[in-house]
């Protein structure tokens, strides 16, 4: 995790520059993303919140939301671009909110960096902050099997759907619908909306 902060940290200007504001992300994120805050009830955390940018958009259609990141720099750059809400580093594997205390978590782009064998833990940790109901939504590369590529910060993995659909019912979650994008000139986009189940 160290490498992944220390990674992003050494770009984070770059980052914010290319990809910090919503206005720069494609409609069709924005759109998704903001019909999901819609439909959260309750308290929410933008989980590898980055520049912040996503938290914001959430807070600004009335959402209750706090970004948490593993990259101080991206903290920092948020707390001051958003000085209103609260942003804090912490990691996707401790979360800081207490079981079932919430009712939305965004890992939008954030569990890129997660190896297979990793991804379960933040599963696990998600599904622990969320209350029964509560969705999560998750934007993610997609591709034919699960595999490394060079990202440009750090090494990041595809997921065909269907195999982070089985991770997150491993760890809780029903899936309610998922989404995904193909085009020229960016990589095969694919999001997640996943229902915490009842236990
Ligand atoms: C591709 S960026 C996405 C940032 C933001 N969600 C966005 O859409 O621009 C990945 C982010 O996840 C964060 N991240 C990666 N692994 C993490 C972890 N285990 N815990 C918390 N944040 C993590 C990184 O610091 C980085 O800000």
């Amino acid at each position: 995790m160290n490498d992944i902060a220390g990674a992003y940290s050494a770009r984070a200007a770059e980052y914010i520059e290319l990809l910090g504001t919503v206005e720069l992300m494609h409609p069709s994120d924005r759109e998704l993303i903001g019909t999901w805050g819609d439909r959260v009830v309750g308290e929410a955390i933008d989980a590898g919140c980055g520049p912040g940018h996503w938290t914001n958009f959430l807070a600004g259609r009335g959402l209750d939301i706090r970004g948490v990141d593993l990259t101080l720099a991206f903290v920092e750059h948020a707390r001051r671009a958003y000085p209103r809400l609260r942003f804090a580093t912490g990691s996707l594997e401790a979360l800081g909110a207490s079981d079932g205390s919430l009712g939305g978590v965004l890992a939008w782009y954030s569990l890129i960096h997660h190896a297979p064998d990793a991804i379960g833990p933040a599963l696990d940790e998600i599904a622990r902050v969320l209350r029964p109901a509560g969705l999560l939504l998750v934007g993610f590369f997609t591709g034919a099997a699960v595999e490394p590529f060079d990202h440009a910060v750090v090494t990041a993995y595809r997921w065909p759907v269907a195999e982070l659909t089985e991770r997150l019912r491993a760890s809780g979650f029903e899936t309610v619908e998922t989404h995904t994008r193909t085009g020229t000139g960016y990589r095969p986009h694919a999001a997640i909306i996943a229902r915490r189940v009842k236990v």
